[in-house]
């Protein structure tokens, strides 16, 4: 299978987890479940669901358990950009191509479907097709991910930071705090999905998720000014006008190009060890890095 047919499978069955973990529009209340769907369903990049299968072929994890976190992972970060747009933090109309939830809806059920959002994630880690054990340590990984010390906190920073001029290494901290927990917790599971993985492996993924995590940031600050909203399907050139300190506005564009491409060799050279079993991890690393949306 090539990376594209693999792609395709995955995001295949991760779109199929997310209708199934989803409540369903005919339990009330219908219209919450109608705008989570509205949220969720036939659209992104689904980059973590992604990095959560590639990492679970390291650990042998059966597909089945890969979905539940893939799915899981996948409503956090949908909770996280649906609260993201309204008003009282990025101000955005236009996300996925599609006009943003409190905007198609409105404010008090964008809130209700973040804070449902996070709720279903974890009910779904509570699926049969985990264990016991397997359930406590993906939601300790996700609850860690997703909270205060995590994409919450990162989010703070960033709000506390409009206007503020950031040293690089706070730049750094509140980006691998908003974006790159998540995406290093999407990696984590996967492996944590599968045979109890050893703790050299546990480290390598980490350094492979630390350099991926933050690249990740880095090229989505470098796209909000070099690609227009149409292909990003969100409105671009938001970070300057919001006043947004971002790797482009502190290091210039040459500068941030350049270091997603440090980035991308850290995370290649992390997983190098593990030969064949970690291709889809190195593909995927050069996907956060060459995207273009
Ligand atoms: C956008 O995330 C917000 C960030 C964390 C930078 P994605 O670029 O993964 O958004 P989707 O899921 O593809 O819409
Ligand atoms: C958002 O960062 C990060 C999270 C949603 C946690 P941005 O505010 O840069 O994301 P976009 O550009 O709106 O997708
Ligand atoms: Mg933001
Ligand atoms: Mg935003
Ligand atoms: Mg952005």
């Amino acid at each position: 299978m090539n990376f594209e047919q693999w792609m395709r499978s995955v995001l295949e069955r991760v779109e199929r987890a997310l209708e199934h973990y989803l409540p369903a529009t005919n339990i009330e209340p219908a219209k919450l479940h109608d705008a989570m769907r509205y949220a969720v369903l036939g659209g992104g990049k689904r980059v973590r669901p992604l990095l959560c299968h590639a990492a679970g072929e390291l650990t042998g994890a059966r597909a089945e358990c890969l979905d539940a976190a893939a799915a899981a992972l996948e409503m956090i970060h949908v909770y996280s950009l649906v609260h993201d747009d309204m008003p009282c933090m990025d101000d955005d109309d236009l996300r996925r191509g599609k006009p943003t939830v409190h905007v198609q809806y409105d404010e008090a059920t964008a809130l209700l479907v973040g804070d449902a959002l996070q709720s279903q994630a974890f009910v779904t880690l509570t699926a049969d097709v985990l264990g016991p054990a397997q359930q406590a340590s993906l939601v300790k990984e996700l609850a860690l991910a997703s909270g205060s010390i995590g994409m919450a906190g990162g989010q703070a920073i960033d709000l506390d930071s409009v206007g503020v001029m950031l040293t690089r290494p706070q730049l750094e901290t509140m980006h691998r705090m908003k974006t790159g927990a998540l995406l290093r917790a999407a990696v984590r599971m996967g492996a944590l999905a599968g045979d109890t993985p050893d703790a050299s492996l546990m480290q390598s993924l980490d350094t492979y998720a630390a350099a991926v995590g933050l690249a990740f940031q880095v090229v989505d600050d470098i796209l909000d000014v070099t690609t227009d909203s149409a292909t990003l399907g969100k409105t671009a050139g938001k970070d300057a006008a919001a006043n947004k300190p971002t790797y482009v506005s502190i290091m210039g564009l040459d500068a941030s190009r350049a270091l997603a491409t440090q980035l991308r060799a850290e995370a290649h050279a992390a997983i190098e060890p593990f030969g064949a079993r970690a291709q889809r991890l190195a593909e995927l690393a050069d996907l956060v890095v060459n995207r273009v949306s």
